[in-house]
């Protein structure tokens, strides 16, 4: 079955010079590339983005770090997309749960700073690339 999903290159992506290394893992796993911008994240777009972590410990730190630079904003596409790009990301805590070969596995050492989103469900995703990409089609 082909999905969508939002992927997000997060600020410590961006400024670390890792767009190119996610984007190569996301294009040799299969998953095709629908929409791509280099995109500022206003804190409304991170509040809508994040809504579900509002009450969280984390949320203002999480916000604070998602509007500190710019992110590359993506659609993907491709056949169990969401699931797919998750696989490839790693778990959330880098360390405790990322695996080796994952890009958080690879990359990261601390779960704010863990340099991907993507989206956990056909719910989220629709939401999500609606917000992101408010002209993509549905
Ligand atoms: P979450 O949606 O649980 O993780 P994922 O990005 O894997 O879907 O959390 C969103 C982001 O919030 C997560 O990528 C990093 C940050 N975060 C923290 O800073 N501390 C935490 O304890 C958790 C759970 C998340
Ligand atoms: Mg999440």
């Amino acid at each position: 079955m082909t999905e969508q999903t939002l992927v997000l290159i997060k600020p410590d992506g961006v400024a670390r010079g890792l767009v190119g290394e996610v984007l190569t893992r996301i294009e040799r796993k299969g998953l095709k590339i629908k929409a791509l911008e280099l995109k500022n994240v206003s804190e409304t777009l991170a509040g809508e983005h994040y809504a579900e972590h509002a009450e969280r410990p984390f949320f203002g730190s999480l916000i604070e770090f998602i509007t500190s630079g710019p992110v590359v904003a993506a659609v993907l596409e491709g056949p169990r997309a969401i699931a797919a790009f998750r696989q490839i990301a790693g778990g959330t805590d880098p360390v405790e749960k990322a695996v080796p070969g994952s890009i958080r596995g690879d990359f990261a050492l601390e779960t704010q700073y863990n340099l991907v989103h993507g989206s956990d469900s056909p719910e989220s995703a629709k939401r999500e690339i609606a917000l992101w990409f408010p002209e993509h089609p549905a």
